[in-house]
């Protein structure tokens, strides 16, 4: 694990959130080998900006696509709170129509954060976002995790709703999800590597994540700090890892 840049740190992200923005950095460190070089992003679903607009903080060009007008709206005005409109751009599409929107090629980083769940053909979005990525460059793909989701349904007694997710061939609950799939972490890597990316790094996020009661850790200091700690620590340990709420995969374009 890299250190996590103070301006990422300081910006009020949930420490959960700490293993994506660690495998980012350190693939922006990787990618600008010192040299402070621009990177160009391309988030999908990227929704109000809550990744683009501090990857622009740290000085790279972000697109984001995104099909919902209202998350426009409000990626516009944290755009302008922060002084990166000139560049944050935004263009209203959603995973499909990725291929009218983006030259191939043309991304040094693709993020695709808690999007597949929702979109119609999850392998035809891959495909997608494999070519819209320059040759050697990353693709950072965020999803809800099954296994999580039926250990938060039996620990909270639920337990014909956790059989209905375990058992179900997408992870949902038929007509009473607001998502369409949930993933594991080898059903996640075998649909990446269909889509030609080779997968470098799978984390899960949120280990303890929605199995933490309101009151935990309240009245304690240093509660968040030792969150974030434990994060990073389990994040890519078999089995913590396979339990979080998310998954996290980082795969690379081959350079061919
Ligand atoms: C849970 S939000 C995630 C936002 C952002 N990626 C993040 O991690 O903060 C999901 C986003 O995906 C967008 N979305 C829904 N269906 C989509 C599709 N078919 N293609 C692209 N984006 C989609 C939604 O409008 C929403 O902004």
């Amino acid at each position: 694990m890299v250190d996590i840049p103070k301006e990422i740190t300081h910006t009020g992200h949930h420490p959960r959130m700490a293993v994506v923005w660690s495998v980012l950095s350190a693939e922006i460190e990787r990618f600008a080998a010192g040299t402070g070089a621009t990177l160009r992003i391309l988030d999908v679903g990227g929704g109000s900006g809550g990744f683009a607009v501090p990857l622009a903080e740290l000085g790279h060009d972000v697109t984001v696509v995104e099909p919902s007008a209202n998350a426009l709206a409000s990626l516009h005005q944290r755009a302008a709170d922060a002084g990166v409109t000139d560049r944050v751009r935004a263009v209203q599409a959603d995973a499909d129509e990725l291929p009218d929107v983006a030259e191939p090629g043309t991304a040094d980083l693709v993020l695709c954060h808690s999007v597949l769940e929702m979109v119609d053909y999850p392998d035809s979005a891959l495909d997608a976002l494999g070519r819209v990525c320059a040759p050697g460059g990353a693709v950072s793909i965020l999803v809800a995790n099954r296994i999580a989701a039926v250990f938060g349904k039996a620990l909270a007694g639920h337990f014909q709703a956790a059989l209905d997710l375990l058992t179900h061939v997408d992870g949902v609950i038929e007509g009473r999800d607001t998502i369409k799939r949930r993933f594991e972490t080898a059903t996640l890597t075998a649909l990446v590597g269909g889509s030609g990316l080779v997968t470098e790094q799978v984390h899960g996020v949120g280990v303890v994540g929605d199995l933490l009661p309101a009151s935990a850790g309240k009245g304690e200091t240093g509660t968040g700090e030792a969150l974030r700690e434990f994060e990073l620590a389990t994040a890519s340990r078999v089995p913590f890892r396979d339990m979080a709420t998310h998954i996290h995969l980082l795969a690379r374009k081959p350079m061919r």
